[in-house]
């Protein structure tokens, strides 16, 4: 495993009409690493990732992709010089993005949904794209549903779509957004599973999680934010286990008291 930092954040900040909504993000994901965003409602998780992509412009500090200050000219200045959109899609090429609500055309099938940002963003031609986008699609299992349209499929599938299409970009670094949030709960397992097989084939992520079981299970590190600011964060089975902060501790209490009474319930004490 290579340990070259993807994405550095240093010291982010982003502002929403004079309301300080990041404060301060310090990040690095290196190659191959699982890195999910933990934390209450509001406290900056999306914000955190679409300032990642520059789909949300941050104002304080630098975000460097493989190396390259993204989205403005000069690292570390007060006023900050924006980038041409083409320079900017330039830098962070090594990214893709998978939406919480998929965000499928409804008109277009899965496949020329998988095949659009090939062709309209990277200009490939058109058979290439179709090859590219057929072989994400049999990634995710959904290689005979290539002519259907988004509404004929279920939520799990739409997502799993939505995963074919960000993975068809070939990127080595792969923002996810409360991927199963949108989904019926017997669906949330399907996607699952898909993130799990491409996180065994060392796919590097960065992605924000109400499901803490899942985090725990899939990340090699666990980020707490809360006001907009990282509280703590470190390997999954020491941050789960033990809390530093009386913030971490009450965030995870809910959650918790379930798996415990589970265990309990195993060994019999129940
Ligand atoms: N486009 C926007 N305009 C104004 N305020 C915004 C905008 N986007 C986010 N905010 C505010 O920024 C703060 C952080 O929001 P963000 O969506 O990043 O939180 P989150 O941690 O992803 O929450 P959730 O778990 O509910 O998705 C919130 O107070 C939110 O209201
Ligand atoms: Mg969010």
């Amino acid at each position: 495993m290579s340990h070259e930092p993807i994405i550095e954040l240093r010291n982010v900040g982003k502002s929403f009409a004079g309301s300080r909504v990041l404060k301060g993000i310090n990040l690095t994901v290196s190659a191959g690493e699982i890195v999910t965003l933990i934390g209450p409602s509001g406290s900056g998780k999306t914000t955190t990732l679409r300032c990642m992509n520059f789909l949300e412009a941050y104002d304080e500090g630098d975000i460097l992709i493989k190396g390259q200050l993204l989205g403005y000219s000069s690292a570390g200045r007060e006023v900050k010089h924006r980038d041409s959109p083409a320079l900017i899609a330039e830098v962070r090429r090594p990214l893709a993005m998978v939406f919480q609500q998929f965000n499928l055309w409804p008109h277009m099938t899965v496949l020329e949904n998988v095949c659009a940002p090939l062709i309209l963003g990277k200009k490939l031609p058109r058979d290439e794209a179709r090859k590219k986008a057929a072989a994400a699609l049999a990634q995710v299992g959904m290689s005979d549903k290539e002519q259907a349209r988004p509404a004929r499929l279920s939520g799990g599938q739409q997502q799993r779509v939505g995963i074919a299409r960000a993975l068809a970009l070939g990127p080595e670094l792969l923002l996810l957004d409360e991927p199963t949030s949108a989904l019926d709960p017997e669906r949330v397992e399907e996607v699952q599973d898909v993130i799990k097989v491409l996180a065994n084939h060392g796919m590097t992520m960065v992605m924000v999680t109400h499901e803490m079981s899942f985090a725990a299970r899939i990340s090699s590190r666990v980020v707490f934010m809360a006001e907009g600011a990282i509280i703590e964060s470190g390997a999954p089975a020491s941050l789960f286990r033990q809390p530093q902060t009386d913030r971490l501790k009450s965030f995870l209490a809910p959650w918790f008291k379930r798996p415990l009474q589970l265990d309990e319930a195993e060994a019999g004490y129940a």
